[in-house]
């Protein structure tokens, strides 16, 4: 595990540019309005409620390097439970891991995900690489697609292992916008796809956190029988609101992320 924030989270950066060109390409047109002005709001991580990878196995990697447990989080319909995790340096991303309930799914899914699971090493999951090691086993066409068929999100994850699943510009920290809705103006116009699942716009001003996100990039994947281009990553947008205290709200909403959670929908 790194003993470096900033190391951790600058592989974590260069591995999801790898599959993620658009990200690259939004943080330079961004960039180039303010140069070193992106911050990065938070980064989600997306696993299985299995012994060898569950969400605290993930976790351990943001304690080493001075996170802390700060939120939890249920999703019903998608049979997902998260929790949020937060440094004790405002400026570093937060970190939001969440874990597929395999026992909510077919045996079907269970059987598919736990052989997949068995061709873990375990020792690798305590490697400094591991957050950004992306897929541990073998996976066929068939299996992705049966997957695909019960949960995108169970899909999603036996095709792209451990990586960030999106990084967050937070727009807090932008100067010349402002709002949300210039944000997302700005990256319609230069032709970026935003997904819309539950409105371009997720959250608003009284739930304290607006977000809005690109549709994930298309990438190929090699799988065991055959090449395949299907969704890989994206790029989040977010702006946080002032609690009645007077502190910038550091959470997630639930309803917002469940939505955010279909920009890896395949199209
Ligand atoms: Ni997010």
């Amino acid at each position: 595990m790194h003993e470096n924030v900033d190391e951790l989270f600058e592989q974590i950066w260069k591995n999801y540019l790898e599959v993620t060109p658009t990200a690259l390409k939004i943080h330079e047109l961004l960039g180039a309005y303010e140069p070193k002005n992106i911050v990065n709001d938070h980064i989600a991580l997306r696993t299985f409620n299995h012994k060898k990878i569950g969400l605290d196995k993930l976790a351990a990697h943001f304690i080493k390097v001075g996170y802390k447990e700060c939120g939890e989080y249920h999703f019903d319909a998608k049979h997902l439970y998260a929790k949020h995790f937060e440094h004790t340096d405002p400026l570093k991303p937060k970190v939001f891991i969440s874990e597929l309930l395999l026992e909510k799914f077919s045996s079907g899914l269970q059987n598919s995900i736990h052989n997949l699971m068995d061709q873990i090493d375990e020792r690798d999951v305590l490697k400094d690489n591991f957050i950004y090691s992306g897929r541990h086993w073998e996976l066929d066409v068939k299996t992705y697609d049966l997957l695909l068929k019960e949960s995108e999100y169970a899909a999603w994850t036996a095709a792209w292992g451990y990586r960030a699943n999106h990084f967050t510009v937070s727009i807090n920290y932008l100067n010349k916008f402002n709002t949300i809705q210039a944000v997302n103006e700005t990256l319609k116009k230069a032709g970026f796809l935003l997904n819309t699942s539950g409105g371009e716009i997720k959250g608003t001003p009284e739930v304290l956190l607006e977000q809005s996100s690109t549709l994930a990039d298309m990438y190929k994947v090699k799988f065991v029988d055959s090449e395949v281009e299907i969704p890989s990553c994206f790029y989040e947008f977010a702006l946080r609101y002032k609690n009645d205290k007077g502190e910038l709200y550091t959470g997630f909403v639930p309803a917002s992320a469940d939505k955010i959670f279909e920009s890896t929908n395949t199209r």
